[in-house]
């Protein structure tokens, strides 16, 4: 046998544990639209206070939470006015909070997952807001004081789908290096996308009505040691592809202004559309079970996405309930948000005495789409109610 084989694991990777977090302040949705044409100075606008108070009712969302409360964009007025130069601030900020909020949720995967955390041996992490180097990887492995041999792999930018994409990279390097266990983190701040709302880019006030931060992290590792850990999910395959006729459907710049995104009215669509390919190669893994006799962990990227899904596969309705938990109680926190609902599936399975973590389905799907439009998908094997 060739000598790599040795050093790889035997197993599948497996989701040894789940942390997440928020920052301290939340906003009740139906409180936003006053606090934000209030803070930007936009109470005049009174047929755009309007739309947006529509959109934010109609967003299955009943609270966010975020860093940048109501003091610090007082202190830093650049960021409450429309395309002002204020990218220094930004970056400010989220080169200081990215990680501290990456760090609340490590420290909590870590605490679940149990071993020593010279035990890591690599480092996967995501984030759409802000830039620096060495970056927000190095910044977590000393706050958490971890090996300086940590192997890290830093994602800047991949937006929505970040937190698939650091479970797909976990999965490689867990199976590929016997013995390896992956810290996966993803950390959003809308600190680089909030902005006061302007009637010649509503696709901002789309995201004004349904962004909010948080950061999640996994432990990965392959192989689990009996008695020690308790995986949660088998991960089987990862797979990612991009939409057709989707350019342009979901993009960001980052500017002097900060980071600003587009999204096309009809990415609801686009992914309703044209996900089936991904989806049905995914589910051969599986075995082909039909949609509604597996788990769903899907991005709750926005509610009009998650009804043209559900529409389509003719889910049924409890099928999406822990993505539409997670977006009723956080909105869109980017790339980490799947992550949340992962977390989530294993605690509703709980709560509803399933036999497995994957609410009584042996097979699911983690769904996250993005920039590109990318979809990202990864076929979960659920772990018996007994030894999760
Ligand atoms: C935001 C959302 C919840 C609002 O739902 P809704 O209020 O029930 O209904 P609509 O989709 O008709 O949107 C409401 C208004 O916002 C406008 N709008 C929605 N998406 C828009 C976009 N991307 N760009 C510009 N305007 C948009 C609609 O045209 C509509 O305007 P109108 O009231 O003047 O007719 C829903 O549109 C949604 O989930 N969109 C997907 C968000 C998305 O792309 N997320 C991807 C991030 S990964």
């Amino acid at each position: 046998m060739a000598a790599y084989r040795h050093q790889r694991a035997t197993g599948p990777a497996t989701v040894l544990a789940i942390g997440k977090a928020n920052p301290p302040t939340a906003f009740p949705q139906s409180e936003y639209p006053d606090f934000f044409f209030d803070i930007t100075n936009c109470n005049d606008k009174t047929a755009l206070k309007a739309k947006f108070a529509r959109i934010c009712k109609n967003s299955g969302i009943n609270k966010r939470y975020f860093h940048c409360t109501a003091e610090i964009l007082r202190a830093n007025p650049c960021m409450c006015t429309y395309k002002e130069a204020s990218l220094n601030v930004r970056q400010d900020i989220a080169i200081r909070e990215v990680p501290r909020l990456a760090e609340k949720a490590a420290i909590k995967a870590l605490e679940e997952w149990g071993q020593p955390r010279r035990q890591i041996t690599h480092m996967v992490f995501a984030t759409t807001s802000g830039v620096n180097m060495p970056g927000a990887d190095l910044t977590l492995t000393r706050m958490l004081g971890l090996n300086p041999n940590v192997t890290r792999t830093m994602l800047y930018q991949q937006g929505c789908f970040g937190g698939a994409t650091v479970m797909r990279v976990a999965k490689d390097l867990a199976e590929n290096n016997k013995g390896a266990r992956v810290l996966a983190v993803v950390s959003e701040l809308t600190c680089v996308t909030f902005r006061a709302p302007h009637e010649e880019h509503l696709d901002n006030l789309v995201g004004s009505a349904i962004f909010g931060d948080g950061a999640a992290a996994l432990v990965v590792g392959s192989d689990p040691v009996p008695e020690l850990e308790k995986p949660q999910f088998e991960i089987h395959w990862s797979g990612e592809t991009v939409l057709p006729e989707s350019d342009g459907a979901i993009e960001g710049r980052l500017t002097e202004a900060g980071l600003i995104f587009h999204l096309l009215k009809d990415v609801p669509g686009l992914i309703s559309r044209n996900t089936l390919p991904i989806f049905n190669k995914a589910l051969e893994v599986a075995g082909s079970p039909s949609w509604n006799d597996i788990f769903w962990c899907v991005h709750p990227g926005g509610r009009a996405i998650l009804d043209e899904v559900e529409k389509t596969l003719n889910l049924k309705v409890e099928k999406m309930m822990a993505t539409r938990e997670v977006l009723f109680d956080y909105g869109n926190m980017s790339g980490a948000s799947v992550l949340f609902v992962l977390d989530q599936l294993r605690k509703r399975s709980a709560a509803m005495n399933a036999c497995n973590t994957g609410e009584g389905c042996e097979w699911g799907l983690v769904v996250a789409f993005g920039p590109g439009l990318t979809v990202e998908v990864s076929v979960l094997k659920a772990i018996p109610t007994n030894s999760a």
